[in-house]
């Protein structure tokens, strides 16, 4: 399902991109290792992506929707390869990445058994010894409001880590932190 009304205004204001700039991707990526190609899963209207672009030699995004798929290459097309599609079955290459990342978009996935897929993808695509991270909003009763006619199905932090485990990762962290959890995990050197 799209976003609401709402939803889009917030992902593609001026107020959102500061916040991630600022405060929610330095932690949701402190101390990782993005490497020499990242992928990011969801990019939405950019506000990672663009940051993401001044840190890694090669950036890749694959984003379901279509218009903003187009929206983001005209904007950023430059700086990273856009690719209209879903984050759990890219079509892209096997271990073609050193870190696939994805921000506030879990929660748009609609059900555990495609996040599961998206995890398993995230797995695929990542070369030995690379890092699956990000970040997204534990559930919440505002969560929900903004959801409101919106898909809005909020990973439990409880059960992420063993999630993340059955796809394969290893070395998984988790914290949460004033409603948001953040995840790192490795595909291991010898899988
Ligand atoms: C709330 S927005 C967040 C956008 C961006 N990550 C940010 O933090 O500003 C969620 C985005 O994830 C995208 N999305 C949802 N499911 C997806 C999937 N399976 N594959 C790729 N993108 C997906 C949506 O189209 C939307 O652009």
């Amino acid at each position: 399902m799209a976003m609401n009304w709402f939803h889009r205004r917030l992902c593609g204001s001026q107020r959102w991109a500061r916040y991630v700039e600022s405060d929610l991707l330095p932690w949701a990526l402190r101390d990782v290792e993005l490497g020499e190609h990242a992928l990011e899963i969801g990019p939405g209207y950019g506000a990672n992506l663009r940051v993401l672009a001044t840190r890694v030699p090669k950036l890749t995004a694959v984003e379901v929707s279509a218009e903003l798929a187009a929206r983001l290459d005209e904007r950023f097309g430059s700086q990273a390869t856009v690719i209209h599609g879903d984050g759990a079955a890219t079509g892209l290459p096997e271990c073609e990445f050193t870190s696939v990342v994805c921000f506030t978009m879990l929660h748009h996935v609609p059900t555990s058994r495609q996040q599961d897929a998206l995890f398993a993808e995230a797995y695929r695509l990542l070369r030995p010894g690379g890092t699956f991270a990000g970040s997204d909003g534990v559930h919440s009763f505002i969560g929900r409001l903004v959801h409101l006619r919106d898909t809005y199905n909020p990973i439990d932090p409880n059960t992420l880590p063993e999630r993340l485990a059955t796809a394969g990762f290893a070395d998984v962290q988790l914290t949460v932190r004033n409603g948001q959890q953040r995840f790192r995990a490795r595909k291991p050197d010898q899988p």
